[in-house]
């Protein structure tokens, strides 16, 4: 039987998708740089239809490449050239809510969106949070360890996930799903799959740890000179603020940016150098206590704050606006790093020169996420010297101790500068870990290691 006979028997037919007009969407990533030619894409329905698919490819010798919502930002779920694209956008299966424990399980699949509308019927909520709400899946979250607008309260993915089921790259089953918050018996296995970008298997559910949905929320747009007064704010809001929740950043010329392409409205009556934009939430509207630490803190320019639900979305917009704004110019060099806090200005302030020696005509956006010393580093007409941009870019953040990914994982993209992140004796342990797991090198190849 042939490969593509054995998927149609294991999934039906019209699961096995090899037209190369439905199959393009697939083939492409969210941002338009990297692409593929997958020689099928296969959509099953259930964990043990994934298991079928991962035998029949591991009996024939073909590479799998895992997608979910296909947002990822690093060209990991776009498949190499005759590769199966393994989607697993059915996976939607949501078990009731676990209130006893403020838990729920939830195929692999599932929107982070349809997650949320879930959750929240009974008062709870879920930790991470970012604008690719509507089409992430939490899979995809969960391999990439996600991290978004809430990590300075919840943490990333990986603090959320307390038991997965995976599909290991022989077609074995593994599943550990009991959510036992505590559980001390040997290597977390839980903890290796997140984030290993489905390097190491294919997850299919995932147990996740709920958090209270806060419903007083109030969310302030304050105008700052420059990074370093937005850190100290940061440090400020913090120290006074339990209820805090993000801290993001961006510039005047990304504002700009998402103005021009989103119509959006002047923030306030003067231009600032640099925006933080701040939310808290609480059982009780926490404007008030807001309010009252922005008019003592002397980083403050301007300042608006809202928490009715349009005027906390229309803030909002300014921030998370930023990526498909980016997108609309045209396809950046997109870097996703992070500093030590005390280096964020200093690591600001370098980046538009690192950049413009790397490329000439090269326009850097950046914003992030402040608390984590995040820095999204946009690139904008810079394609034809991306490595060069990239390679620049990366050598600067390393040399102030930080991370080439901080969130978005490394994919294809930036596997050929791990090194400036990992020792060698982890990349050996990595490359040890892969071999024993994925033997025949079958699952996501290209993606972490060349
Ligand atoms: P995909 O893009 O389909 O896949 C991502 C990676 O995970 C690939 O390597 C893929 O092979 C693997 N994978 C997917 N599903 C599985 C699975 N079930 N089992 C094993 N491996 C799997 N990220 C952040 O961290 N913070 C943000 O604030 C943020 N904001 C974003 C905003 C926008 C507008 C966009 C487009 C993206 C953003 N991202 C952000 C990127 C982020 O990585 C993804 O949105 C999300 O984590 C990926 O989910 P996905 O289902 O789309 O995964
Ligand atoms: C964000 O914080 O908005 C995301 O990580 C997406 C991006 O980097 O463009
Ligand atoms: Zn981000």
């Amino acid at each position: 039987m042939t490969l593509e006979l054995r998927l149609a028997s294991a999934v039906g037919a019209d699961h096995v998708l090899t037209d190369p007009q439905v199959t393009a969407s697939y083939d492409v990533d969210w941002t338009g740089r990297f692409r593929g030619r997958a020689r099928a894409v296969v959509r099953p329905a259930d964990t043990s239809e994934v298991a079928e698919i991962v035998r029949a490819c591991a009996e024939a010798g073909v590479a799998i490449c895992v997608q979910g919502g296909n947002t990822g930002l690093v060209g990991g779920s776009v498949p190499v050239d005759d590769a199966v694209l393994l989607s697993l956008s059915r996976l939607t299966a949501l078990d009731p809510v676990d209130v006893v424990s403020a838990q729920v399980t939830a195929g692999a699949g599932v929107t982070l969106s349809a997650l949320q509308q879930h959750v929240r019927k009974h008062d709870l909520d879920f930790g991470v949070d970012f604008a690719a709400r509507d089409s992430c899946t939490v899979g995809g979250m969960a391999a990439t360890n996600a991290g978004g607008e809430r990590v300075l309260r919840y943490g990333t993915t990986r603090a959320q996930v307390l038991g997965v089921e995976a599909v290991l790259a022989n077609g074995t089953v593994v599943s550990r799903l009991a959510g036992l918050p505590k559980d001390n018996t040997g290597y977390d296995v839980v903890s290796l799959l997140v984030g290993s970008e489905g390097t190491l298997g294919v997850i299919t559910k995932l147990r996740l740890r709920l958090v209270p949905l806060h419903p007083g929320r109030a969310v302030a747009l304050v105008a700052v000179d420059d990074t370093a007064s937005a850190v100290s704010l940061v440090q400020r809001l913090r120290a006074a603020l339990p209820s805090l929740e993000a801290a993001e950043l961006f510039f005047a010329d990304g504002l700009q940016l998402v103005r021009d392409k989103t119509g959006l409205p002047k923030p306030f009556s003067d231009a600032h150098p640099a925006y933080v934009l701040v939310e808290c939430a609480q059982r009780t509207d926490p404007a008030e206590d807001l309010l009252s630490v922005l008019e003592e803190a002397d980083e403050v320019r301007d300042a608006t704050v809202a928490s009715d639900v349009r005027g906390r979305h229309a803030l909002w917009a300014y921030r998370e606006s930023h990526t498909e704004s980016i997108n609309a110019v045209g396809v950046p060099v997109k870097l996703d790093v992070a500093v030590p806090l005390p280096a964020l200005a200093d690591c600001v302030r370098a980046l538009p020169k690192t950049i413009s020696a790397a490329c000439e005509t090269a326009r850097p956006i950046l914003f992030g996420h402040v608390n984590e010393g995040n820095l999204h580093v946009n690139v904008l007409d810079a394609l034809d010297r991306a490595e060069q941009v990239e390679d620049a870019v990366l050598r600067l953040v390393s040399s102030y101790g930080g991370s080439i990914s901080a969130e978005h994982g490394v994919g294809r993209a930036k596997r050929a500068w791990l090194e400036l992140s990992r020792s060698p004796v982890e990349i050996a342990m990595m490359r040890s870990i892969k071999q024993s797991l994925d033997p025949q090198g079958l699952l996501n190849p290209g993606v972490l290691f060349s």
